[in-house]
Protein backbone atom coordinates (compact mmCIF):
# COMPACT_ATOMS: atom_id res chain seq x y z
CA UNK A 1 0.00 0.00 0.00
CA UNK A 2 0.98 3.20 -1.11
CA UNK A 3 2.08 5.91 1.58
CA UNK A 4 1.58 9.53 1.09
CA UNK A 5 2.56 12.62 3.41
CA UNK A 6 -0.51 14.75 4.19
CA UNK A 7 -0.19 18.26 4.20
CA UNK A 8 -0.41 20.45 7.48
CA UNK A 9 -1.72 23.72 8.22
CA UNK A 10 0.29 24.64 11.52
CA UNK A 11 -1.39 26.07 14.65
CA UNK A 12 -0.87 29.36 16.47
CA UNK A 13 2.63 28.37 17.82
CA UNK A 14 3.79 27.00 14.17
CA UNK A 15 3.59 23.53 15.42
CA UNK A 16 1.87 21.27 11.83
CA UNK A 17 -1.21 19.92 12.19
CA UNK A 18 -2.40 17.57 9.24
CA UNK A 19 -5.05 19.08 7.69
CA UNK A 20 -6.81 15.71 6.71
CA UNK A 21 -8.06 13.40 9.95
CA UNK A 22 -9.75 10.24 10.21
CA UNK A 23 -12.73 10.66 12.78
CA UNK A 24 -13.50 7.29 15.12
CA UNK A 25 -16.66 8.55 16.37
CA UNK A 26 -18.55 5.23 15.02
CA UNK A 27 -15.71 2.52 15.95
CA UNK A 28 -16.02 0.55 18.98
CA UNK A 29 -19.73 0.56 19.13
CA UNK A 30 -21.03 -1.54 16.27
CA UNK A 31 -21.20 -5.32 17.29
CA UNK A 32 -19.38 -7.39 14.95
CA UNK A 33 -17.25 -4.02 13.34
CA UNK A 34 -14.03 -3.98 15.31
CA UNK A 35 -11.96 -6.03 13.44
CA UNK A 36 -12.86 -4.44 10.39
CA UNK A 37 -12.31 -1.17 12.22
CA UNK A 38 -8.86 -2.23 13.40
CA UNK A 39 -7.88 -3.35 10.07
CA UNK A 40 -9.20 -0.06 8.71
CA UNK A 41 -6.79 1.82 11.60
CA UNK A 42 -3.93 0.09 10.37
CA UNK A 43 -4.53 0.44 7.05
CA UNK A 44 -5.16 4.28 7.23
CA UNK A 45 -2.07 4.38 9.22
CA UNK A 46 -0.21 2.52 6.40
CA UNK A 47 -1.70 5.38 4.05
CA UNK A 48 -0.20 8.47 5.69
CA UNK A 49 -2.76 9.10 7.74
CA UNK A 50 -1.57 10.49 10.94
CA UNK A 51 -4.23 12.79 12.88
CA UNK A 52 -6.34 10.89 14.64
CA UNK A 53 -9.82 11.83 16.50
CA UNK A 54 -11.34 10.09 19.30
CA UNK A 55 -12.96 10.32 22.34
CA UNK A 56 -13.74 8.99 25.89
CA UNK A 57 -17.19 8.93 24.60
CA UNK A 58 -17.02 6.92 21.27
CA UNK A 59 -18.21 3.33 21.97
CA UNK A 60 -17.73 3.63 25.69
CA UNK A 61 -14.06 3.92 25.60
CA UNK A 62 -13.52 1.33 22.56
CA UNK A 63 -12.80 3.79 19.83
CA UNK A 64 -9.90 5.14 22.48
CA UNK A 65 -8.78 1.25 23.00
CA UNK A 66 -8.87 0.47 18.76
CA UNK A 67 -6.93 3.56 18.06
CA UNK A 68 -4.47 2.60 21.03
CA UNK A 69 -3.86 -0.92 19.72
CA UNK A 70 -3.48 0.65 16.12
CA UNK A 71 -0.58 3.05 16.61
CA UNK A 72 1.20 0.59 19.37
CA UNK A 73 4.74 0.76 18.49
CA UNK A 74 4.33 3.61 15.61
CA UNK A 75 6.91 6.54 16.42
CA UNK A 76 4.27 8.55 18.54
CA UNK A 77 6.61 12.20 17.38
CA UNK A 78 4.81 11.52 14.06
CA UNK A 79 1.15 11.16 15.30
CA UNK A 80 -1.49 14.41 16.41
CA UNK A 81 -3.99 12.16 18.44
CA UNK A 82 -6.99 14.07 19.28
CA UNK A 83 -9.61 13.10 22.06
CA UNK A 84 -11.88 14.11 23.80
CA UNK A 85 -13.62 15.19 27.72
CA UNK A 86 -17.03 14.33 28.06
CA UNK A 87 -19.31 17.14 28.94
CA UNK A 88 -20.58 14.88 32.08
CA UNK A 89 -16.79 15.29 33.22
CA UNK A 90 -15.81 19.07 33.16
CA UNK A 91 -15.40 19.44 37.16
CA UNK A 92 -11.37 20.41 37.89
CA UNK A 93 -10.88 16.76 39.17
CA UNK A 94 -13.12 14.69 36.44
CA UNK A 95 -10.75 16.26 33.67
CA UNK A 96 -8.17 15.15 35.57
CA UNK A 97 -9.49 11.70 35.99
CA UNK A 98 -11.08 11.66 32.45
CA UNK A 99 -7.39 12.15 30.89
CA UNK A 100 -5.68 9.12 32.93
CA UNK A 101 -8.49 7.18 31.52
CA UNK A 102 -8.09 8.27 27.87
CA UNK A 103 -4.36 7.83 28.18
CA UNK A 104 -4.41 4.20 29.68
CA UNK A 105 -7.06 3.33 26.55
CA UNK A 106 -4.42 5.09 24.23
CA UNK A 107 -1.61 3.51 25.72
CA UNK A 108 0.53 6.97 25.43
CA UNK A 109 1.95 9.35 27.64
CA UNK A 110 0.28 12.04 26.19
CA UNK A 111 -1.80 12.94 24.02
CA UNK A 112 -1.63 15.99 20.91
CA UNK A 113 -4.80 17.35 21.47
CA UNK A 114 -7.39 17.49 24.44
CA UNK A 115 -11.21 19.06 23.53
CA UNK A 116 -13.57 20.02 25.55
CA UNK A 117 -16.38 17.54 23.47
CA UNK A 118 -19.05 20.55 24.10
CA UNK A 119 -19.90 23.05 26.75
CA UNK A 120 -21.99 23.13 29.86
CA UNK A 121 -23.09 25.93 31.40
CA UNK A 122 -23.58 23.94 34.61
CA UNK A 123 -20.08 24.09 35.01
CA UNK A 124 -18.02 27.40 35.47
CA UNK A 125 -15.80 27.01 32.67
CA UNK A 126 -13.41 28.61 34.69
CA UNK A 127 -12.89 25.18 36.58
CA UNK A 128 -12.61 23.02 33.01
CA UNK A 129 -10.25 25.42 32.09
CA UNK A 130 -8.17 25.49 34.82
CA UNK A 131 -7.39 21.63 34.95
CA UNK A 132 -7.14 21.76 30.84
CA UNK A 133 -4.13 24.31 31.75
CA UNK A 134 -2.84 22.12 34.55
CA UNK A 135 -2.76 19.19 32.13
CA UNK A 136 -0.51 20.83 29.42
CA UNK A 137 2.02 22.21 32.18
CA UNK A 138 2.23 18.14 33.35
CA UNK A 139 2.99 17.20 30.34
CA UNK A 140 0.21 15.19 29.69
CA UNK A 141 -1.59 17.46 26.81
CA UNK A 142 0.29 19.41 24.10
CA UNK A 143 -2.52 21.60 23.26
CA UNK A 144 -5.94 22.62 24.27
CA UNK A 145 -9.14 22.26 22.39
CA UNK A 146 -13.04 23.19 22.33
CA UNK A 147 -15.56 21.63 20.72
CA UNK A 148 -19.05 22.74 19.38
CA UNK A 149 -18.37 26.28 21.20
CA UNK A 150 -20.43 29.48 19.92
CA UNK A 151 -18.21 32.45 19.95
CA UNK A 152 -19.01 33.80 23.84
CA UNK A 153 -18.09 30.84 24.81
CA UNK A 154 -14.82 30.85 22.63
CA UNK A 155 -13.68 34.05 23.29
CA UNK A 156 -14.10 33.03 27.40
CA UNK A 157 -12.25 29.62 26.76
CA UNK A 158 -9.24 32.18 25.17
CA UNK A 159 -9.31 34.32 27.99
CA UNK A 160 -9.39 30.96 30.70
CA UNK A 161 -6.13 29.49 28.92
CA UNK A 162 -2.64 30.01 29.87
CA UNK A 163 -1.68 28.42 26.76
CA UNK A 164 -3.50 29.64 23.89
CA UNK A 165 -6.58 27.45 22.14
CA UNK A 166 -5.63 25.08 19.43
CA UNK A 167 -9.00 24.45 17.76
CA UNK A 168 -12.23 25.04 17.85
CA UNK A 169 -13.61 21.85 16.49
CA UNK A 170 -17.57 22.20 15.19
CA UNK A 171 -20.43 20.68 12.23
CA UNK A 172 -19.35 22.01 8.72
CA UNK A 173 -19.57 20.83 5.27
CA UNK A 174 -20.82 21.99 1.67
CA UNK A 175 -24.38 21.22 3.39
CA UNK A 176 -24.25 22.41 6.85
CA UNK A 177 -23.06 26.28 7.06
CA UNK A 178 -23.83 27.16 10.98
CA UNK A 179 -20.19 28.39 11.11
CA UNK A 180 -20.15 30.93 8.42
CA UNK A 181 -23.83 32.19 9.61
CA UNK A 182 -22.88 32.19 13.90
CA UNK A 183 -19.26 33.84 12.95
CA UNK A 184 -17.06 30.93 14.61
CA UNK A 185 -15.18 30.36 11.15
CA UNK A 186 -14.71 34.56 11.43
CA UNK A 187 -13.43 33.84 15.02
CA UNK A 188 -10.87 30.81 13.83
CA UNK A 189 -9.80 32.98 11.25
CA UNK A 190 -9.44 36.21 13.58
CA UNK A 191 -7.57 34.59 16.68
CA UNK A 192 -5.63 31.89 14.56
CA UNK A 193 -7.28 28.95 16.14
CA UNK A 194 -7.82 25.96 13.90
CA UNK A 195 -11.45 25.03 12.58
CA UNK A 196 -11.84 21.20 12.68
CA UNK A 197 -14.55 20.68 10.85
CA UNK A 198 -16.54 17.21 11.75
CA UNK A 199 -19.18 15.47 10.09
CA UNK A 200 -17.57 17.14 6.36
CA UNK A 201 -19.56 15.08 4.06
CA UNK A 202 -22.35 14.98 6.71
CA UNK A 203 -22.56 11.07 7.60
CA UNK A 204 -22.23 10.13 4.05
CA UNK A 205 -25.25 12.50 2.60
CA UNK A 206 -23.02 15.35 1.29
CA UNK A 207 -21.96 12.59 -1.70
CA UNK A 208 -25.20 12.15 -2.70
CA UNK A 209 -26.05 15.20 -3.32
CA UNK A 210 -27.30 15.78 -6.93
CA UNK A 211 -24.92 19.68 -7.21
CA UNK A 212 -22.38 17.89 -5.60
CA UNK A 213 -22.63 15.13 -8.09
CA UNK A 214 -22.69 17.20 -11.06
CA UNK A 215 -20.08 19.26 -9.98
CA UNK A 216 -17.64 16.67 -9.12
CA UNK A 217 -18.26 14.87 -12.32
CA UNK A 218 -17.52 18.26 -14.24
CA UNK A 219 -14.00 18.09 -12.57
CA UNK A 220 -13.11 14.34 -12.67
CA UNK A 221 -13.47 14.05 -8.88
CA UNK A 222 -15.49 11.88 -6.40
CA UNK A 223 -18.25 13.99 -4.31
CA UNK A 224 -16.48 12.98 -1.33
CA UNK A 225 -12.95 14.33 -2.67
CA UNK A 226 -14.66 17.93 -3.95
CA UNK A 227 -16.63 18.10 -0.58
CA UNK A 228 -13.55 17.29 1.78
CA UNK A 229 -11.15 19.52 -0.92
CA UNK A 230 -13.77 22.37 -0.32
CA UNK A 231 -12.85 22.47 3.18
CA UNK A 232 -9.22 21.98 3.58
CA UNK A 233 -9.20 25.07 0.86
CA UNK A 234 -10.71 27.60 3.25
CA UNK A 235 -8.26 29.73 5.61
CA UNK A 236 -7.57 28.11 8.98
CA UNK A 237 -9.79 25.31 8.25
CA UNK A 238 -8.52 21.60 8.55
CA UNK A 239 -11.05 18.30 8.74
CA UNK A 240 -11.66 14.93 10.21
CA UNK A 241 -13.38 12.06 8.22
CA UNK A 242 -14.64 9.12 9.13
CA UNK A 243 -14.71 5.88 7.49
CA UNK A 244 -13.63 1.90 7.91
CA UNK A 245 -13.99 1.12 3.91
CA UNK A 246 -10.40 0.86 2.89
CA UNK A 247 -11.21 1.92 -0.59
CA UNK A 248 -12.96 5.39 0.76
CA UNK A 249 -10.24 5.94 2.73
CA UNK A 250 -7.88 5.84 -0.17
CA UNK A 251 -10.68 7.78 -2.12
CA UNK A 252 -10.49 11.05 0.79
CA UNK A 253 -6.44 11.18 0.48
CA UNK A 254 -7.45 11.86 -3.04
CA UNK A 255 -9.24 15.19 -1.86
CA UNK A 256 -5.77 15.99 -1.55
CA UNK A 257 -4.89 16.41 -5.10
CA UNK A 258 -8.03 18.76 -5.84
CA UNK A 259 -7.81 22.47 -7.17
CA UNK A 260 -11.33 23.60 -7.07
CA UNK A 261 -11.67 25.97 -9.92
CA UNK A 262 -12.73 30.06 -8.39
CA UNK A 263 -15.97 29.51 -10.75
CA UNK A 264 -17.06 26.40 -9.20
CA UNK A 265 -16.21 27.57 -5.42
CA UNK A 266 -18.40 30.22 -5.77
CA UNK A 267 -21.45 28.22 -7.36
CA UNK A 268 -20.15 25.76 -4.42
CA UNK A 269 -20.36 28.79 -1.81
CA UNK A 270 -24.27 29.14 -2.59
CA UNK A 271 -25.35 25.52 -2.41
CA UNK A 272 -28.29 25.46 -0.22
CA UNK A 273 -28.95 23.67 2.11
CA UNK A 274 -32.20 22.07 1.23
CA UNK A 275 -30.93 20.26 -2.07
CA UNK A 276 -29.73 17.18 0.36
CA UNK A 277 -31.86 14.11 -0.23
CA UNK A 278 -31.85 12.12 2.91
N1 LIG B 1 -16.92 17.06 18.28
C1 LIG B 1 -18.09 16.52 18.00
O1 LIG B 1 -19.13 16.79 18.65
C2 LIG B 1 -18.20 15.56 16.85
C3 LIG B 1 -19.47 15.22 16.34
C4 LIG B 1 -19.51 14.35 15.25
C5 LIG B 1 -18.32 13.85 14.71
N2 LIG B 1 -17.11 14.17 15.24
C6 LIG B 1 -15.84 13.64 14.69
O2 LIG B 1 -15.83 13.81 13.27
C7 LIG B 1 -15.65 12.56 12.64
C8 LIG B 1 -16.32 12.55 11.28
O3 LIG B 1 -17.70 12.86 11.39
P1 LIG B 1 -18.88 11.77 11.18
O4 LIG B 1 -18.37 10.44 11.48
O5 LIG B 1 -20.05 12.29 11.93
O6 LIG B 1 -19.30 11.92 9.66
P2 LIG B 1 -18.58 11.98 8.22
O7 LIG B 1 -17.13 11.80 8.34
O8 LIG B 1 -19.13 13.19 7.56
O9 LIG B 1 -19.24 10.75 7.48
C9 LIG B 1 -18.90 9.43 7.76
C10 LIG B 1 -19.73 8.56 6.82
O10 LIG B 1 -19.38 8.86 5.46
C11 LIG B 1 -19.06 7.65 4.79
N3 LIG B 1 -17.95 7.91 3.88
C12 LIG B 1 -16.64 8.15 4.17
N4 LIG B 1 -15.93 8.34 3.06
C13 LIG B 1 -16.80 8.24 2.03
C14 LIG B 1 -16.65 8.33 0.63
N5 LIG B 1 -15.46 8.56 0.07
N6 LIG B 1 -17.75 8.16 -0.16
C15 LIG B 1 -18.96 7.93 0.41
N7 LIG B 1 -19.18 7.82 1.73
C16 LIG B 1 -18.09 7.97 2.54
C17 LIG B 1 -18.68 6.66 5.85
O11 LIG B 1 -19.02 5.37 5.45
P3 LIG B 1 -17.90 4.20 5.25
O12 LIG B 1 -17.37 3.87 6.60
O13 LIG B 1 -18.64 3.12 4.59
O14 LIG B 1 -16.83 4.81 4.35
C18 LIG B 1 -19.54 7.09 7.03
O15 LIG B 1 -20.81 6.49 6.95
C19 LIG B 1 -16.22 11.57 13.65
O16 LIG B 1 -15.82 10.24 13.40
C20 LIG B 1 -15.68 12.14 14.93
O17 LIG B 1 -14.32 11.79 15.09
C21 LIG B 1 -17.03 15.04 16.30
Amino acid sequence: MESRQIPTKTLHDGAPVPVLGLGTAGYGSAFGGEYRQGDALRAALQMGYRHIDTAEIYGGGRSEELVGAAIRGMPREELFIATKVHRAHLRHDDVLRAIDGSLSRLQCDYVDLYLIHAPEPAIPLRETMDAMNELVERGKIRYIGISNFGVDQADEALSLTRSLIATNQVHYNLLVREPERNGVLRWCQEHDVLLTAYSPLEKGRVPRDDTVIRLAGDLGVTPAQLALAWLIKKDHVITIVQSDNVEHLEENLGALDVDIPEDMVAELENLPAHRVRW
